[in-house]
């Protein structure tokens, strides 16, 4: 009679702890940073981190708040195609691999604080600053430089300003450019391929300490929440000045990349809470 009340008590019991173990193994992981888009978890392999992406979406320094259900399925979907591109076009990168529909394990690095904007085409800030008309085709790639600071509103920086507040040595600066350069050429191609005008974008780029190596590696993530995407036929955004600018669909903008990129998704509207790995 008690052996069967013992058994009964270990079988009901196995369940439960069975969950509370997942639960903490899970809350034990270490959150690094929580920002507006993503949040980073200490990896589970020296010098890697945790990219979790967020259906969080902010516009004009976030000012403005809202949410973009599933775009951080997307978003996360997105990025791992066009790292993995680059990384086979020698572009070198942090990412290593995707563990579930919102996250990546990626190379953890020391960010250089400084955000390179690649523009093709007028859009966005560059129009009301210079008071240059949208769309108007650049004559030239331009490449501007912002501080990345949310205090300050990541200001429009001069090159200069860099090398006096000492955020990259001179010799990272032409790597980064280099870089940068590199990924607008592969991108406006592989974008125009599908359909779609790069008209501008935001990278992130790193210091990498591997061993006695450092390297400049290109980091963040690259999607609609950083490019200006237009439809090539009909000059449609399909990024997020959908959300900056009201102008609705902006989740099906979201898809309407990835599904251009090849890559297959499961329903999205099973996917909208953000519990969804
Ligand atoms: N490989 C990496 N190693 C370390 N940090 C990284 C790496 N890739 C991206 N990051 C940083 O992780 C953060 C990602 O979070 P998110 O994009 O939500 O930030 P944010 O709120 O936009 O703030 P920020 O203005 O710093 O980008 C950014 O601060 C980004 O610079
Ligand atoms: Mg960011």
């Amino acid at each position: 009679m008690f052996r069967a009340r013992d058994t009964v008590v270990v079988i009901n019991n196995l369940p439960f702890n069975f969950l509370r173990e997942g639960h903490r193994r899970m809350s034990r992981r270490t959150k690094i940073y929580e920002g507006k888009a993503k949040i980073l978890y200490e990896g589970s392999e020296p010098n890697t981190i945790i990219q979790y992406f967020k259906d969080d979406a902010t516009a004009f320094n976030a000012q403005k708040k809202g949410n973009i259900s599933g775009k951080g399925v997307l978003n996360n979907r997105i990025s791992e195609r066009i790292f993995t591109a680059l990384d086979k076009m020698n572009i070198p990168n942090h990412f290593i691999k995707r563990i579930n529909m919102r996250e990546q394990l990626i190379k953890k690095c020391e960010i250089v604080p400084v955000e390179v904007i690649i523009r093709n085409v007028a859009a966005g800030s560059i129009c009301g600053r210079l008071g240059i008309e949208e769309g108007s085709e650049l004559p030239n790639t331009l490449i501007e430089f912002c501080y990345k600071s949310d205090e300050q509103g990541d200001p429009v920086i001069a090159e200069e300003h860099i090398y006096t507040f000492g955020w990259a040595s001179p010799e990272e600066m032409d790597e980064i450019v280099h870089y940068a350069l590199r990924v607008n050429d592969f991108l406006s191609g592989m974008f125009a391929a599908i359909g779609i005008r790069l008209i501008d974008f935001k990278l992130e780029f790193g210091r990498y300490f591997d061993g006695e190596n450092e390297q400049i590696i290109l980091a963040d993530e690259i999607s609609p929440d950083g490019c200006r995407l237009w439809d090539i036929e009909t000059n449609e955004k399909l990024d997020k000045d959908r959300f900056r600018r009201d102008l609705g669909g902006v989740e099906d903008a979201y898809m309407e990349v990835a599904r251009r990129l090849g890559i297959k998704l499961p329903d999205l509207s099973e996917l909208s809470s953000e519990d969804d790995k």
